[in-house]
């Protein structure tokens, strides 16, 4: 059976592409190649250059492929951007969304899998975020994937479709140093790119009600998120009927900017003192996730550390950004 991966060519997506790969399955990517990189992809994966947005072209895929199963993980995915364009947010992460589930629930897919975020909860006032913790959006980002999962559960019920919707929490690392994250949007980039400036890294506020007063995070290694997507592919491909599952994707270990930076001072050899600026506006003080329902529900756990996730980031950091 072959499954298409949307946003393939992306950089989770490329990881997960690897990892189905390496698990010996069939996958096509579909990737508009907005942010996407053709040379992420292993040799000999099929890749579709258009928009999720194309129906014809899905109808054309699924059929040409023999598609049985899809991981969407195309989406815009930053959260100040969606805030400055949500109808762009919408259109891609929605209305992108609708138009992949109608191809698929016509061409007779049987298994879905949706990348969520940890973003639907916006700001838990709990110590550890299980998949019953209210979520509460905070930006359009977080408020297109909560709606995706919606989606993704009432067309799985309606159309008979086993669907996953895994949560990431913060991902961070590579695979391999040319499957780096290109973008400079997270704590882990955004220091590496002010320490090879020759500039103290930034802390945005350290007066929060933490330990050492800065924010706590979960961070995952992208490598570990993929593994966790081919947990999903296996539970949809043995029990699609039965499968409807929310999940969150994290280490359940909560790290803080401070923590973080003490880890990248250490790996990288560069001086990571840093200099504390005002808080960044709808910064929750802590998101840790309970990693117990996939363990109990796929067997999957993380295996890498926060040190695995740095070292590798920065060898992906001399790739992407030298
Ligand atoms: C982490 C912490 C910052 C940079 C975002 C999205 C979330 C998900 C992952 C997609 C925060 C602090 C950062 C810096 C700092 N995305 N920081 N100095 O905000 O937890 O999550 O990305 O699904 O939905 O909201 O991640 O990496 O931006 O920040 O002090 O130079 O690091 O304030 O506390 P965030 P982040």
């Amino acid at each position: 059976m072959t499954w298409l991966i949307t946003g393939g060519a992306g950089f989770i997506g490329a990881h997960v592409v690897r990892a189905m790969v390496e698990d010996g399955r069939g996958v096509v990517v579909l990737d508009d190649l907005s942010t996407g990189d053709p040379a992420r992809l292993p040799d000999g994966v099929p890749l579709v250059e258009g928009s999720t947005l194309d129906r014809a072209l899905l109808d054309r895929v699924l059929k040409e492929h023999q598609v049985s199963g899809v991981l969407h993980i195309a989406a815009k995915k930053q959260v100040g951007e969606s805030v400055e364009q949500p109808l762009r947010y919408y259109r891609e992460n929605v209305e992108g969304l609708r138009v992949v589930l109608e191809a698929a629930a016509e061409a007779g897919v049987r298994r879905f899998l949706l990348s969520s975020s940890a973003a639907v909860y916006g700001m838990p006032d709990v110590d550890i975020v299980t998949e019953a913790t209210p979520c509460a959006p905070m930006s359009p980002y977080g408020e297109t994937k909560l709606i995706g999962e919606w989606l993704v559960r009432g067309v799985g019920r309606a159309h008979g479709m086993g669907t996953v919707a895994l949560r990431y929490f913060n991902v961070a690392g590579a695979a391999t140093a040319e499957l780096g994250d290109p973008g400079v949007f997270n704590l882990v980039p955004m220091v590496f790119e002010r320490i090879d400036e020759g500039l103290p890294p930034l802390v945005f506020g350290d007066d929060y009600p933490t330990p050492d007063g800065t924010c706590i995070r979960d961070y995952i290694h992208v490598a570990d998120v993929a593994t966790a997507h081919v947990a999903a592919v296996r539970r949809l491909e043995a029990d699609p009927d039965g499968t409807e599952l929310v999940l969150n994707i994290g280490r359940g270990a909560g790290v803080s900017v401070r923590e973080m930076l003490a880890v990248i001072g250490r790996v990288t050899g560069r001086d990571t003192a840093a200099e504390v600026v005002s808080r960044r506006p709808g910064d929750p003080a802590r998101v840790v996730a309970s990693a117990d329902l996939i363990t109990r529900e796929l067997g999957w756990t993380a295996e890498f550390s926060l040190e695995d996730m740095v070292s590798s980031a920065w060898a992906g950091w001399q790739v992407r950004h030298r």
